[in-house]
């Protein structure tokens, strides 16, 4: 038997269940995201979304290995049969330590990366066992606003018309001063001509809801509400972000089909027509972190120099903010890929 000390400094620390996420090392998580966004962003522009998504999949399942936490995907890639890897269940981190459930998107926004455009973000949100919502992948009604408005200001069971007013009463505004950001849908023609006929600013955007919602809680984008149908998984990550920074969301599951019914009774989902808000999407302690992959709202993208030598630098900007202590944490990250490693 081998009776040498350990030097596995991990192996005596005991799991603690009152500050499971202190010990997850918040900062870390950055390391996951940023592996993402420089994996992704060496096939910006590329037209291939699909090969964008594998590389940013891949590298953020490698960079989870060295996490000291007993993680588990609840929200990722798909099911086991549909995802080879960061699927739904999924074990991730070393293992051993605090039990974590994660919800990531290691591209939200593949389409936007393949054709180079703005927004594409590596995210996830990670929070104690149980405290993210398990949503299916359907489609969810998402209605935001930022910090600082009265308690329930915004409604998902009221119009789109009564939404604007009570949030330009809030603001002291004009109901025609207010700007909504929407997703460029046809789904959202009634959305849109609604809020044009009551004088509204619609500011559409091609994809990437994580990063519209989260633009309502940033001043210098002139954008007060974020209003309409995207991913449920983004609206998790979403309402993870607004959870550390404040503000406010409503969220309902869009079901068109039986078989979308179906694979909510499966997630445990009962009730249909529930409005999520905030902490029933994302409740106790949790982190929000993301690494931007093109140029954004939110967060600059990956950019790429040269050495002489003809190493690559790739430098990434990412937050990583924590619901607890409501700390917010821009980094701006190096780093050097050696000619044999691209
Ligand atoms: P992908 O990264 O999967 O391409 O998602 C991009 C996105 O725009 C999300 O931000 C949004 O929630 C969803 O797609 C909207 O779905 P759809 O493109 O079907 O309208």
């Amino acid at each position: 038997m081998n009776t040498a000390p350990t030097t596995d400094i991990l192996a005596e620390k005991e799991p603690d269940s009152e500050n499971a996420i202190e010990r997850v090392l918040v900062l870390e998580m950055v390391r996951v995201t940023e592996a993402a966004a420089v994996a992704a962003a060496q096939l910006i522009g590329r037209g291939d979304e699909k090969a964008a998504d594998a590389a940013a999949v891949e590298a953020m399942r490698r960079a989870f290995d060295n996490l000291y936490m007993d993680g588990t995907v609840v929200i990722g890639e798909g099911e086991r049969d549909e995802a080879p890897m960061l699927f739904i269940g999924e074990k991730v981190g070393m293992g051993k330590g605090p039990k974590i459930d994660i919800a990531l998107d290691p591209l939200e926004g593949t389409t936007i990366t393949a054709k180079a455009g703005p927004n594409a973000l590596a995210v996830l949100a990670a929070a104690e066992e149980g405290d993210l919502l398990n949503a299916p992948d359907v489609y969810m009604d998402k209605l935001a606003v930022g910090p600082g408005l009265p308690a329930d200001v915004i409604d998902l069971a009221k119009s789109p018309t009564e939404n604007v007013q009570a949030v330009a009463a809030a603001k002291g505004k004009d109901p025609a001063d207010i700007n909504v950001c929407v997703l460029d849908r046809p789904r959202h023609a009634d959305l849109i001509a609604e809020l044009r006929s009551i004088g509204c600013g619609v500011f559409l955007i091609g994809d990437g809801d994580v990063a519209g919602v989260i633009a309502v809680t940033d001043q210098d984008t002139a954008i007060d509400m974020y209003m309409g149908q995207g991913g449920a998984p983004e609206g998790v990550l979403a309402a993870a972000a607004l959870r550390c920074v404040g503000g406010q969301f409503n969220g309902r599951l869009v079901f068109r089909n039986d078989d979308e019914k179906a694979r909510a009774a499966k997630w445990g989902i009962e009730d249909l027509d529930r409005i999520y808000k905030l902490h029933d999407l994302a409740k106790g302690d949790c982190i929000f972190a993301a690494t931007g992959v093109t140029d954004g709202s939110l967060l600059e993208g990956v950019k790429t120099k040269r050495t002489a030598t003809g190493a690559k630098i790739m430098y990434t900007e990412s937050v990583v903010m924590r619901a607890s202590s409501g700390t917010v944490r821009w980094i701006k990250g190096q780093h050097r890929i050696e000619p044999h490693r691209t």
